[in-house]
């Protein structure tokens, strides 16, 4: 089983943000949609950062030296086109000196099964890099798990994070099961299943489609 991080598991601004998030009303303020993905997105790299490696440095203040610490190494942001967008930002904001690559994969629906396809793939070496795989939406957990394979065939990553917004138990379970190295899952929040049609309930809808329109 994968290592897990729930932000909703205590309370905190968070639940606010995944209210307004699946709101419909609210919802078709794109604007305020992508920021709240983006806000989550802060949040959870902060937690996320207390996992990271820092080194102490001297730091010459207007007054004296004195010591700080720094990150040991910048991680290796990795969105996912083109939900994950605004949520990456949130990342980024964080560890705004990280190196980022970006793939795309996306969901096609083939009679009654879900078949990803992996068009697009731009990243640095992962090679003993702290990997930060960034998706908002965790459904069935395959193009996760398709992306991984193919960023593996690159090199092995010295650890991987895998982020989302919502979660389905699911998703997790096929990330668990068919991820073989060490990894951990950091979410917002688990909801309670899939339907018919492969999108989480209660969820949110389609996260694309109302941060950026809906497409062909
Ligand atoms: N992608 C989404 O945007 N929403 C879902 O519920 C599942 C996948």
């Amino acid at each position: 089983m994968s290592k897990m991080f729930v932000l909703s598991d205590c309370d905190n601004i968070v639940h606010q943000y995944l209210s307004e998030l699946r709101d419909v009303e609210i919802q078709k303020d794109r604007t305020r949609f992508r920021k709240n993905l983006e806000r989550i997105g802060g949040i959870l790299a902060y937690e996320l950062s207390k996992d990271l490696h820092f080194i102490s440095k001297s730091i010459q203040t207007p007054i004296e030296v004195t010591k700080g610490k720094v990150l040991d190494e910048q991680p290796l942001l990795i969105c996912v086109l083109r939900a994950a967008m605004p949520f990456f930002q949130g990342f980024l904001d964080v560890f705004d000196k990280a190196d980022c690559g970006f793939v795309g994969a996306y969901r096609q629906e083939k009679e009654n099964r879900i078949d990803i396809e992996f068009l697009y793939q731009a990243t640095p070496d992962i090679s003993d890099r702290e990997v930060i795989l960034i998706d908002p939406m965790l459904a069935t957990g395959k193009s996760i798990v398709s992306t991984v394979s193919n960023l593996l065939k690159i090199g092995a990553p010295k650890s991987l994070h895998i982020v989302g917004v919502i979660a389905a138990p699911e998703g997790i379970e096929h990330i668990s099961s068919q991820i073989e190295i060490p990894h951990k899952i950091w979410v917002g929040t688990i909801d309670k299943a899939l339907n018919e049609k492969s999108y989480i309930v209660p969820g949110l809808g389609d996260a694309g489609d109302l941060a950026f329109g809906p497409k062909l």
